[in-house]
C-alpha cells in the first residue's frame, strides 16, 4: 500500500525519494496536486503544521491515486531537519507565507536566516528555492536573510499572474496587489551557523525508581524550565490504584510535544515511561523530562 502520510516520529531515516521537490505551508494543496499530477517522473513532499490541510491533501491525492506526492504534519523548519539529506532536494517552493508583520512576531517568520540555513542544506546544488509574497517588507527581510549564508544566487521580481497557482495568490490577485517573487539559487554550501536542533534517541525512556514514595500532584498545573531551551508544562493528573497518568507539554528548542506520562505502581518500585497512547518523537528532551517530572514529585 502506498503511504502519502509521513509520520515524522516513526521514520528512522532520511527519505530517498529520486527528483524530490518540497512546498512548505501548501493550505489547500491545489499547487502541489497539480505539480504531482503533471510532473509523474518527480516526486512532491508537503509540510504543513494544519491538520486540516493535511486531511485535504490525502483526500485529494487518493481520489486521483498520485503515487509521486507525500506530505507531513509539522513546521518546515523541522521537517527538513527530521526527514531530508543534505544535498537531496530539487525544488522548494513557498508561496504566500505568514509573513508576520509585527515586530514582535518576526523570529516566526519561516525565512528566518536558521531556516533557510537548514533549507540551502538540504537542497541541490545548482537547484532554487522559490518565494512568492504580497508583502513587500517580508520579501526585503527573505532577501537580508538570505545574503547572510553568502551561498545564493538572489532575483525578484513582480509578477503579474494571469492563472494563479494558489488560493492566496487568486485572493490577492483579486485585490490587484502587487506580488512579488524571489528565487534563490544555491550556488555554494550556506556559511556554517548555529541552530536549533533536536536529539534523537534510539532507546530512551522507561525510568524505575525503588522504594520511593511519590506525590504528582505537587507538579499539577505548573511550568517548569528544565535548562536553557527545555521547558515543560505539566497539565492534569489522573489516579487509578496508585499509578498515575500525567499530561505534558513540552517545548524542547521551540520543538513542541504533547504526551502524558505514565507512573506504574509495581510491589516496591515504580516505573516512568511515556504512555504507550502517546505518539511522541523520542527525544533526549523527552528522557530528561521523565526524569525531572520523578524528581519533583519524589517525597524527602
Ligand atoms: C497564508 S497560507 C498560504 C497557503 C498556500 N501556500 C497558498 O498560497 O494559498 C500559509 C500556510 O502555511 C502554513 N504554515 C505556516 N507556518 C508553517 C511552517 N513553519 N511549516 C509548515 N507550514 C506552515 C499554514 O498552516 C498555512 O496553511
Amino acid at each position: 500500500m502506498y503511504h502519502y502520510y509521513i509520520n515524522y516520529r516513526n521514520a528512522s531515516e532520511p527519505l530517498n525519494l529520486p527528483n524530490l521537490e518540497v512546498e512548505i505551508g501548501f493550505g489547500k494543496g491545489d499547487f502541489l496536486v497539480k505539480l504531482a499530477r503533471e510532473y509523474p517522473d518527480k516526486n512532491f513532499l508537503g509540510f504543513e503544521i494544519a491538520e486540516i490541510s493535511i486531511k485535504n491533501l490525502l483526500k485529494k491525492a487518493k481520489r486521483e491515486n498520485l503515487k509521486n506526492l507525500k506530505c507531513a504534519n509539522i513546521d518546515a523548519f523541522w521537517g527538513f531537519q527530521l526527514l531530508l539529506k543534505d544535498n537531496s532536494i530539487s525544488h522548494i517552493y513557498i508561496n504566500y507565507p505568514d509573513p508576520f508583520p509585527k515586530k514582535r512576531d518576526i523570529k516566526r517568520r519561516i525565512t528566518r536566516q536558521e531556516s533557510l540555513y537548514i533549507f540551502a542544506k538540504k537542497l541541490k546544488k545548482g537547484s532554487f528555492i522559490e518565494l512568492r509574497t504580497d508583502h513587500y517588507p517580508f520579501m526585503k527581510y527573505t532577501i537580508e536573510q538570505a545574503k547572510k549564508l553568502q551561498c545564493f544566487d538572489i532575483r525578484y521580481s513582480k509578477i503579474n499572474p494571469d492563472k494563479p497557482i494558489t488560493r492566496y495568490e487568486e485572493k490577492w490577485s483579486k485585490m490587484e496587489k502587487t506580488l512579488y517573487k524571489v528565487t534563490m539559487e544555491k550556488k555554494k554550501e550556506p556559511i556554517s551557523m548555529k541552530i536549533r536542533t533536536i536529539e534523537k534517541l534510539k532507546h530512551p525512556f522507561p525510568l524505575n525508581l525503588e522504594n520511593i514514595e511519590i506525590n504528582p500532584y505537587r507538579i499539577e498545573n505548573k511550568k517548569f524550565k528544565i535548562k536553557d531551551n527545555l521547558n515543560i508544562t505539566f497539565h492534569k493528573v489522573w489516579e487509578k490504584e496508585g499509578s498515575f497518568l500525567i499530561e505534558a507539554v513540552l517545548s524542547e528548542g521551540g520543538f513542541v510535544q504533547k504526551f502524558s506520562i505514565i507512573i506504574k505502581k509495581k510491589e516496591d518500585y515504580y516505573i516512568f515511561d511515556v504512555s504507550p497512547f502517546s505518539e511522541v518523537l523520542k527525544t533526549k528532551g523527552i528522557q530528561e523530562s521523565i526524569t525531572f517530572l520523578a524528581q519533583k514529585i519524589i517525597k524527602s
